[in-house]
């Protein structure tokens, strides 16, 4: 009984002051695997393959200082604005495709070079463009595990605790039992109570007791506050897209407005992704393009049934038969692997990815944004302009809506859809009048009230 007592003593103890170690987040090469696979995989191999990204083996022979390699991969848009010559060259030899920005810590990011300083067997995942979506999918900035473990120690602790406890009291009596069998006087308390002991000790020692409590609470909340903040942030996320349409190429040279094809955004919540009929305005007569010639621009033809060979539509496209569409799509590319990869788009729609989705308890609203608050597109969503593929530029996080409506003004005195409000202002003058400099911020409309955000 007693040893049982002792071994269980012994493991609390020493889960006690393994506890800390958890809290700190530390640098691991296996860490840094799982946040590679989530965040860096798609673009990047570890070894010295060029995909996206150069490939990353000896990438930390490659910069001088690892301060600066950390600062890059933060946020390499930021970086670049330093006007480091190797970077520069770097991001002018990858054409000027922009590597997203990410919410890494220090540590988080060291772990990630450690695992492509030493990646193991799996070396080359041969895997990561065709799964590049599933990976990204799980592409939240990590850390939650360390909490997870953090959590699940402190349950065990206090269960042991309980448990050392209630044995304390167990062979307390059966030690009472036997003194009293021998003759000899029953144990005091404090003797044998840990608890009772610590209890003791923390009422004599108020203040180091209260500097202990007030540093393990807030470390705790500290992880748990990160982990909240980063469930469910899908910044940087950029899915793989069924057809390699870029807006690059669309809005950046070509000068094509957001509304042209997203025409819904001043009129109603959602942001349409546009069909594939309004993409034929153009390529009925664009049928090749720079980069991909006629392979990309021959899906859209497979999926509306455009005869790109007579300029015109099939009739009754739904009814005809599907490998007669293959092979005349095949002879017309006369590429076979361009033939595989458009035949699935036959007679079928254009599957996009979704790549901004709020869960569904927030509200959030287009046309208030764009329409009425004047809000650009690209505060929100980054130069999608100058993105190949776009990707999630914004956390969409609560914090994140929030802080806009902090510092945001409402555009209430130049707006039609404000005029009553102005009207308002203006009778109430004294009563509601706006003091000299005072910002009338989103917040002032209730832009921080619940319920305007959820249901
Ligand atoms: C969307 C694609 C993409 C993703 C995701 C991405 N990168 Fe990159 N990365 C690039 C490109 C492209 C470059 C080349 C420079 C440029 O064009 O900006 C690059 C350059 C780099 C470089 C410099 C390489 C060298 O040879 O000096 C490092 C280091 C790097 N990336 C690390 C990372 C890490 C770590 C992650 C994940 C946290 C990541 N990248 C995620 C596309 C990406
Ligand atoms: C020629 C048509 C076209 C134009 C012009 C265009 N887009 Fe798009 N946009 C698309 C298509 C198609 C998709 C879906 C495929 C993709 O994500 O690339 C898309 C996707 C998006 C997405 C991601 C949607 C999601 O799933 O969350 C955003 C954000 C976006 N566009 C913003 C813009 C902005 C901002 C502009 C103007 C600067 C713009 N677009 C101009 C066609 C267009
Ligand atoms: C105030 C920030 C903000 C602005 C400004 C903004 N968006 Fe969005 N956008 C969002 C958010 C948030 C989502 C995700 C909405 C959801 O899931 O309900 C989104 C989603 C989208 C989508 C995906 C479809 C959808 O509606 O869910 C497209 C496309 C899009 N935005 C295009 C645009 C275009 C084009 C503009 C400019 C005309 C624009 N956005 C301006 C925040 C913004
Ligand atoms: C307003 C006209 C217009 C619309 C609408 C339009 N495109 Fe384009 N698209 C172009 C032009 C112009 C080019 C580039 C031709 C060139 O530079 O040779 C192009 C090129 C392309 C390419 C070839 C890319 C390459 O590098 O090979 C693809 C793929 C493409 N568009 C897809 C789409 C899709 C999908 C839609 C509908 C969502 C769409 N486009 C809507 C005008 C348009
Ligand atoms: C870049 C700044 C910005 C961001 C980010 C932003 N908003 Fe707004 N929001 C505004 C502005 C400006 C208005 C005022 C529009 C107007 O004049 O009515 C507004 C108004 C609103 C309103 C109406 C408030 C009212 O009292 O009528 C709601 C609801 C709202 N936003 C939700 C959201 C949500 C949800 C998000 C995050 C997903 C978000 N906003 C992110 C700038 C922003
Ligand atoms: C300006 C818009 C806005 C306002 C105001 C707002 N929220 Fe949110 N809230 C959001 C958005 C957007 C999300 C989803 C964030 C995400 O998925 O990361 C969210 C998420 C949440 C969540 C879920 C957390 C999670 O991790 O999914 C809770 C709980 C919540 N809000 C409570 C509140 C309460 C309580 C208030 C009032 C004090 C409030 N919200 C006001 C926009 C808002």
């Amino acid at each position: 009984m007693r040893n049982v007592l002792r071994h269980a003593r012994l493991v609390l103890v020493g889960l006690i002051l393994a506890l800390p170690s958890y809290m700190r987040a530390e640098v691991s090469a296996e860490q840094g695997k799982q946040l590679f696979k989530a965040n860096c995989a798609r673009c990047h191999y570890v070894t010295d393959k060029r995909f996206v990204g150069p490939g990353l083996a000896g990438v930390q022979d490659r910069w001088s200082d690892e301060g600066n390699l950390l600062a890059w991969i933060r946020n390499s848009s930021d970086y670049l604005k330093t006007g480091d010559s190797y970077a520069t060259k770097l991001f002018e030899e990858y054409n000027g495709s922009v590597m997203p920005a990410f919410q890494l810590s220090d540590d988080e990011i060291k772990s990630i070079l450690a695992y492509i300083a030493d990646p193991g067997e799996e070396a080359a995942p041969a895997t990561a463009s065709t799964d590049g979506a599933a990976a990204a999918e799980g592409g939240q900035t990590g850390g939650g595990d360390n909490t997870l473990l953090t959590y699940i120690l402190i349950g065990v602790a206090v269960v042991l605790l309980i448990l050392a406890r209630s044995l304390n009291s167990v062979s307390k009596a059966l030690e009472n039992v036997r003194r009293e069998k021998a003759g000899e006087e029953p144990i005091q308390e404090e003797s044998i109570n840990v608890v009772g002991k610590t209890v003791a000790w923390m009422a004599k020692n108020k203040r180091i007791t209260a500097v202990i409590a007030i540093v393990l609470v807030g470390a705790l909340s500290y992880k748990g506050f990160v982990a909240l903040n980063t469930i469910g942030v899908y910044e940087g996320y950029q899915p793989k897209q069924p057809i390699a349409f870029s807006h690059k190429l669309h809005v950046g040279q070509n000068k094509i407005e957001c509304q042209y094809c997203h025409s819904t955004v001043e009129k109603s919540r959602h942001a349409n992704i546009p069909s594939a009929n309004v993409c034929m305005n153009c390529h009925k007569a664009v049928q090749e393009g720079p980069q991909y010639g006629k392979n990309e621009i021959t899906k859209i033809y497979a999926a509306v049934g455009w005869n790109p060979e007579k300029n015109e539509y099939f009739k009754d496209y739904a009814k005809m038969d599907k490998e007669e569409l293959a092979s005349f799509y095949g002879s017309y590319l006369g590429d076979e692997k361009a033939a595989a990869a458009v035949e699935p788009f036959i007679q079928s729609n254009i599957e996009w990815v979704q790549i901004h989705k709020l869960p569904d308890h927030a509200y959030f609203n287009h046309a208030q944004h764009v329409k009425v608050g004047k809000v650009e597109c690209t505060t929100c969503h980054g130069e999608v302009g100058e993105m190949e593929e776009v990707y999630q530029h914004s956390p969409l996080t609560m914090g994140w809506c929030i802080n806009c409506h902090r510092e945001t003004e409402v555009q209430y005195a130049t707006n039609g859809y404000y005029e009553r409000l102005h009207q308002y202002y203006k009778e109430h003058k004294g009563e509601y009048e706006m003091r000299e400099g005072q910002a009338f911020t989103v917040e002032k409309i209730g832009g921080l009230e619940c319920s305007k955000c959820h249901y």
